[in-house]
């Protein structure tokens, strides 16, 4: 049974998340974005771009979806799941996308990766083999001020190459 968000007496909401597959309970502000929330808690992989919506470097998967952590309000995450970066792969182990992103050489200074990546996941979790135009069109909203939109596009082919090759997460 889904849990009734709780108001605190400091005005906070008590939002009940998974998050990269750990229960939370997250004090959140009435007006906090996702993104601020969850930078807020610790998640700071979530990157604060435009924070209009424009750019999408905020990007996280709730509910099985790629949602704009700027747009999206905290309290609507409330007995949600949600993915973040973090909950992908770490520095010794990494997912085949992000491994995928280091070895096309499509990271620069890199802000815009987490969210390209988890676009990129999403695809690839319901397109394991995606055409080129399916990845340019995954990653349409993710933008980029480095680089030229080829190697992200490379490294979504050859993680999906990876991934086919069993070493799916
Ligand atoms: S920070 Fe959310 S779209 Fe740019
Ligand atoms: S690598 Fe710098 S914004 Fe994309």
């Amino acid at each position: 049974m889904k849990n009734e968000i709780l108001e605190t007496k400091d005005g906070l909401f008590t939002v009940t998340v998974m998050v990269n597959g750990e229960k939370k309970e997250l004090p959140v502000r009435n007006s906090e974005s996702l993104l601020d929330a969850l930078r807020r808690h610790g998640w700071k992989g979530t990157k604060k771009g435009c924070d209009t919506g424009d750019c999408g470097s905020c990007t996280v998967i709730l509910n099985g979806r790629p949602v704009l952590g700027c747009l999206t309000p905290a309290v609507t995450a409330h007995n949600g799941e949600i993915t973040t970066i973090e909950g992908l792969g770490s520095v010794h182990e990494p997912h085949p996308l992000q491994e995928a992103f280091v070895e096309a050489g499509a990271v620069q200074c890199g802000f815009c990766i987490p969210g390209m990546i988890l676009s990129s996941k999403h695809l690839l979790d319901n397109n394991p083999m995606p055409t080129e135009a399916e990845i340019r069109k995954a990653l349409d909203g993710n933008l980029c001020r480095c680089t030229g939109y080829v190697k992200q596009v490379e490294a979504v082919k050859k993680a999906a190459a990876k991934m086919a090759r069993g070493r799916k997460k």
